[in-house]
């Protein structure tokens, strides 16, 4: 296993992988919450692992286990999300942000269970800071990876978040296809570069579609080295 992990085309690499959805508490007994299992990230980072990457792994509410070999940093929030991906930032060399991160949480966090009271209360949300945009404002080195989860207008709005958020790969997902998406362990994605679409993969496995992701980065980041 370590002589296979040696030869690896990520082997020496770091590599910062967040996954599963995020959790934005509106009291200390509910919260916000999305369909993300987190099993495309977890097939990411045993991908990277098994190439040889030295892999952590944020992570935040999922339906798995993580996989073996990797380190792991559990998380709640986007806020938090934020702060455990920034701080290793510096030393990774490819981010990979899998992760289903809330667009907006309770303006207000409340401390005690909230009582009910009256017909229709509001719920007041804000927005979270989005944490690949902050990532790509400061990428120096880093090779950064987004998903763009759509129901249309897949290659639009892919692109269009490959160069707000400065990510050098979007790996785009229809999530309303069969076969694709948040819970099952097969996807059907699109990996779009700069340039445009580079691969468009058929319906497969997590973990294939997971190597085929590194494999994409490895040589982009093998050929932007050289
Ligand atoms: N993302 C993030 N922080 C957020 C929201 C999203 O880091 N607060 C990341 C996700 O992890 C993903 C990428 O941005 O890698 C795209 O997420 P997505 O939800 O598809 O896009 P948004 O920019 O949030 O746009 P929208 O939800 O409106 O389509
Ligand atoms: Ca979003």
């Amino acid at each position: 296993d370590t002589f296979f992990r040696g030869q690896g085309k990520l082997a020496g690499k770091r590599v910062l992988v967040t996954a599963g959805g995020t959790i934005e508490r509106i009291d200390p007994v509910r919260y916000i919450t999305n369909d993300s299992s987190g099993k495309m990230g977890f097939a990411l980072a045993e991908a990277a692992y098994r190439m040889g990457a030295d892999v952590t792994l944020v992570m935040g509410r999922t339906s798995a286990e993580p996989p073996a070999g990797v380190r792991t940093v559990k998380v709640e929030s986007a806020a938090q999300m934020l702060e455990a991906v920034a701080e290793r930032f510096d030393g990774a060399d490819i981010v990979i942000k899998a992760a289903a991160v809330a667009d907006y949480r309770p303006a207000h966090a409340h401390s005690q269970k909230i009582k009910k009271s009256g017909e229709k209360p509001v719920l007041e949300l804000e927005r979270t800071i989005d944490i690949l945009e902050t990532l790509g404002r400061s990428k120096r080195r880093q090779f950064l990876i987004g998903f763009a989860a759509e129901t249309e207008q897949v290659e639009r709005y892919a692109m269009d978040k490959l160069k707000r958020k400065n990510c050098d790969l979007v790996v785009a997902n229809d999530v309303s296809a069969e076969g694709a998406g948040f819970n099952g362990d097969t996807n059907i994605v699109q990996i779009y570069g700069p340039e445009g679409l580079i691969e468009s993969l058929p319906l497969m496995s997590k973990r294939e579609t997971a190597g085929r992701i590194l494999s994409v980065a490895a040589e982009r980041l093998a050929s932007a080295a050289a």
